[in-house]
């Protein structure tokens, strides 16, 4: 019995021993640092939703395209939440009365005034970008679809 428990120690320490010696693993961050996503990542979010909106939008699926700006919001919440200290982001509140018009068209299910209201939104990420020193990237109301694996149409029921 004696015997057995001294193995055992012995092995634990020998194990004890290996674990310390164990080098870290190449590519692993240190994990002291929460990972944040970029803002550029978070940018690529809203050019998905903002597509994804409009498909929902010229389909008159009312319905997809409250979940679309309710995605959209949760992506500035992000923003805010994560990025919010600098300096740019300050701009960022430009979006929401733009924004507030889509979501009251899309309330009132009125298919002229999503068009009118949606290209007001892109002209504002736009002047974002402009006053963001980002006016390279330019968006526009999509021409066609980016999500050809999608269905855009009204789920019939
Ligand atoms: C704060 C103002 C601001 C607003 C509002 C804004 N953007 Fe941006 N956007 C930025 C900044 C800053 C960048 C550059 C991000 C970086 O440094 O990587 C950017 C980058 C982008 C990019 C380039 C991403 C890439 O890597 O290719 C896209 C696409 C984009 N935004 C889409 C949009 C869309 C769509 C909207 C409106 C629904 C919008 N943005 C509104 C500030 C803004």
């Amino acid at each position: 019995m004696k015997g057995t428990l001294a193995t055992l120690l012995f092995v634990f320490s020998l194990f004890s021993c290996e674990q310390k010696q164990v080098p870290p693993i190449k590519g692993v961050r240190d994990t002291d640092e929460t990972y944040t996503p970029g803002l550029g990542d978070m940018m690529l979010k809203m050019q998905t939703r903002h597509a994804k909106l409009w498909f929902s939008g010229i389909n008159e699926n009312w319905e997809l395209a409250d979940f679309q700006l309710h995605e959209m919001e949760e992506v500035i919440e992000d923003i805010q939440k994560y990025k919010g200290e600098e300096e740019e982001i300050k701009l960022l509140t430009m979006i929401l009365a733009p924004l507030d018009s889509v979501d009251a068209a899309v309330d009132a299910k009125d298919l002229e005034r999503f068009k009118s209201s949606y290209e007001n939104l892109t002209t504002t990420c736009n002047s974002c970008h402009v006053a963001s020193k980002h006016p390279y990237n330019v968006v526009k109301v999509p021409d066609g679809p980016m999500f050809s694996n999608q269905d855009f149409s009204p789920v019939s029921k």
